[in-house]
């Protein structure tokens, strides 16, 4: 296809996905919300109400009500929660499908890590999400019953994305890891609506409409998915943001990396959850989930922060002419007279010394290009433009 469309098709498919998901992660933190923060009902309580909520919103005053077991009725109006799920991994997958698996060997493989062909590495794509959904499936029906057994399931659920993460990391390229890992958390996320949390509301209704008494497990399976999909939110987010920031991606930890900011992630969700329970006094105030996850960020920092490549020992020189071999052997298939990825061009001394900053940046310092290192450019090759750079990116 033509790279123009290619172009409009990512940046619409993107939108969308954003979107969309915008909407399936606010509904879904309103419901979080919603469940912790709500209160018995004073008084007489004929209707066997739960907990109710009263909120003001957009200058109106509301009253949610959640009904312990079945509602006395319900009303013709009932309101799903499923096409923004949907939406956000139908769009999530085609945008994976126009930028990285149409572009295998661009976006996908590394050498360095494994050489996969095109056809191979779009099929280990696919094999991993289905994979870890299946993973995830026997997880969840073998390693406990809903409702008693959930931190059994947690805690091998936590282990399924530590072994995901490590396989990902061994299989791609940095940034194709990272959002493979997310993808495949996001598709455990839908699947759980789709075959799980909706069906199970189904028979509910059903039963209901029927006159028969609930069955409460279909209401446990899908509490327990549904807080496994809360947790997973932050997570998968930033996996999926994280393609940006090839100093992470590239980093020579990425595996730890990765692991730690979900970490992080999912703490961070725990401390908003718990937070609506402090409030209203029943249980302590959960600063300390915060105070963990910003220790483990710093962490990071601190973890992750650059290390000068050596330039003393190598015998290599800042000349220009050497650069501009490099330029020419790794960089101008991509930033050249015929293609210009990100507007970015750089066969000429001026383009050269206008972009120096940002090839120092982007090769020296995060090693994000040559883009998945696809030319194979060496450290020897990387000290050139850092002694080229640190001494004034001369242009003769
Ligand atoms: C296979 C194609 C390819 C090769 C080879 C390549 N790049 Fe890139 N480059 C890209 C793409 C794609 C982007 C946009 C990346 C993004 O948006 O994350 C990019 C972005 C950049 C940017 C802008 C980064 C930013 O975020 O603003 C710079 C600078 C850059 N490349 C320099 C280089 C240099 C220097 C080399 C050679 C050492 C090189 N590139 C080799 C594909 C390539």
């Amino acid at each position: 296809m033509d790279t123009y469309l290619l172009d409009w098709a990512n940046l619409l498919l993107r939108w969308l996905h954003v979107i969309v998901a915008i909407a399936w992660i606010g509904a879904s933190f309103y419901f979080v919300f919603l469940d912790s923060s709500l209160t018995p009902p004073k008084g007489n309580n004929p209707d066997r109400v739960a907990g109710e909520l009263w909120a003001v919103h957009g200058g109106g005053f509301y009253h949610a009500r959640k009904f312990a077991g079945a509602p006395p009725s319900i009303g013709a109006h009932l309101h799903w929660f499923y096409w923004e799920s949907y939406a956000t991994w139908l769009s999530g997958f085609a945008l994976l499908a126009v930028s990285y698996l149409w572009n295998p060997s661009s976006y996908l493989i590394d050498p360095a890590v494994a050489s996969w062909s095109n056809t191979q590495a779009v099929g280990l794509v696919l094999l991993y999400l289905l994979g870890f959904v299946l993973v995830y499936e026997a997880i969840c029906r073998y390693a406990g019953k809903p409702g008693s057994g959930d931190r059994a399931v947690a805690a091998w659920v936590a282990l399924a994305v530590i072994a995901s993460a490590w396989l990902t990391v061994h299989t791609f390229s940095g940034r194709a890891a990272f959002l493979v890992t997310g993808a495949m958390m996001a598709t455990v996320m839908t699947t759980n609506v789709l075959f799980w949390i909706i069906p199970g509301q189904r028979r509910m209704v059903a039963s209901l409409s029927a006159g028969q008494a609930l069955d409460p497990m279909p209401g446990l399976v899908g509490k327990q998915r549904s807080v496994h999909n809360t947790y997973f939110t932050l997570p998968v987010v930033f996996a999926m943001l994280s393609n940006h920031y090839g100093f992470i991606t590239q980093h020579s930890q990425k595996w730890l990396l990765l692991l730690l900011i979900m970490l992080a992630g999912a703490l961070i969700r725990l401390f908003f959850v718990k937070r609506h329970a402090y409030k209203l006094g029943r249980q302590p105030h959960p600063w300390p989930y915060l105070a963990a996850s910003i220790g483990i960020l710093i962490s990071m920092v601190v973890l992750a922060a650059p290390t000068a490549p050596s330039t003393s020992g190598a015998h290599v020189s800042g000349r220009l002419s050497d650069v501009q071999a490099v330029m020419q052997n790794h960089c101008l298939q991509c930033h050249g007279a015929a293609v210009q990825l990100k507007n970015v061009r750089l066969d000429s001394t001026e383009e050269l010394k206008r972009h120096a900053a940002a090839i120092y940046q982007q090769v020296v310092v995060q090693k994000a290009m040559p883009m998945s290192n696809l030319t194979q450019m060496s450290d020897q090759e990387r000290a050139i433009i850092a002694v080229w750079f640190k001494s004034g990116a001369p242009t003769q």
